[in-house]
């Protein structure tokens, strides 16, 4: 839905996206991650065709950002990392005047503006001056404002930049039932943990260069050729560990306090797949499988290297 090929771009002397390519699949919520000064935004707003890379292109449902950046906005949000909101009108003034401008016919305006408050939780705020609202309800407003022509792909800037967990967590809710609607949603943030329980893939960018990308689970199973997996078995014979052991894949296996099983092996779900045959034909009967999660943290962490914060 999104695809940046070979983009490069220099402000003045500084070199600040070096041949950055990542592709982002329809109906993704895909992270764009790294430290501030990395060139997020800088990609982000070329995705928006407010900024033409100097080298290499964008593309968005097809469309070249360059050749015709009208078509683009008409299946894009943006919602920029400071965004201004005039501050001495209501929600539903705030938001009609949007979609005024946004050129939604008189006759729907209203209906859709409804439409958007009720999405975005603020129906109860409709008649609340802007300026009085928290920053996670600005930051709701801005991403309804960015919905209004009932955009395909949404591209957030930060999204859950200062807000407060709970606020995040509504934020969190918010782009899971856009996603769910069928949105294509591509989000960036400096920090980490804030995109690590939403995000199914990932970009990492670091100086200007993309460090790594793609399924967050596939990125994991390149990094960390060994994973662990908790296994629990209903009443274990005293066997059970070395036969834990003689499974294929498995490197290593202990018994916690607790009676689950660690195991340490090697490879992906297939492995886990092929334990769980295993232990079932020696007669261990399987309750409860977890693998380790392969999450966004040891990932980032591997990848970078410690360079990051
Ligand atoms: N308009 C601009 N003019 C000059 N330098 C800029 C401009 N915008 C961004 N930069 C520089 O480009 C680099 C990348 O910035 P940016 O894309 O905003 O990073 P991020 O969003 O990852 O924090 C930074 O070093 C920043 O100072
Ligand atoms: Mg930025």
């Amino acid at each position: 839905m999104i695809r940046v090929e070979h983009v490069s771009h220099w402000f003045g002397p500084l070199h600040v996206l070096r041949d950055v390519s990542f592709t982002v699949p329809a109906g993704e919520i895909f992270g764009f991650i790294g430290p501030n000064g990395a060139g997020k935004t800088t990609t982000l707003r070329m995705i928006a065709t407010l900024l033409e890379p100097h080298d290499g292109r964008v593309l968005v449902d097809g469309i070249d950002c360059v050749d015709e950046p009208a078509r683009v906005r008409e299946v894009l949000g943006f919602m920029p990392d400071n965004f201004g909101v005039y501050e001495r009108v209501t929600i539903r003034e705030y938001l009609e005047f949007f979609a005024a401008a946004h050129d939604l016919p008189r006759s729907t305006r209203a209906r859709t503006v409804d439409a958007v408050m009720e999405l975005t939780d603020l129906g109860e705020l409709r008649d609340r001056l802007v300026r009085a609202l928290s920053k996670g309800m600005k930051q709701r407003l801005a991403i309804a404002r960015t919905l209004l022509h009932d955009p395909k792909v949404l591209v957030l800037d930060e999204p859950a930049n200062g807000l407060d967990p709970r606020a995040r967590i509504e934020m969190r809710d918010l782009i899971e039932e856009l996603q769910r609607l069928g949105k294509t949603i591509l989000l960036s943030s400096h920090i980490l943990t804030e995109l690590s329980d939403m995000c199914t893939s990932v970009a990492i960018l670091e100086k200007g260069r993309l460090v790594a990308s793609g399924d967050v689970g596939a990125i994991g199973e390149q990094l960390h050729p060994e994973r662990g997996v908790r296994v629990r078995l209903y009443a274990p014979p005293e066997d059970a560990l070395e036969l834990l052991r003689a499974a294929p894949a498995v490197l290593a296996a202990e018994r916690d306090p607790d009676g689950a099983y660690e195991l340490t092996y090697r490879g992906g779900d297939e492995a886990i797949a092929d334990i769980v045959a295993h232990c079932v034909a020696r007669g261990l009967r399987v309750v409860r499988v977890e693998p380790d999660r392969n999450d966004l943290e040891r990932i980032f962490l591997e990848v970078t290297k410690g360079e990051l914060q």
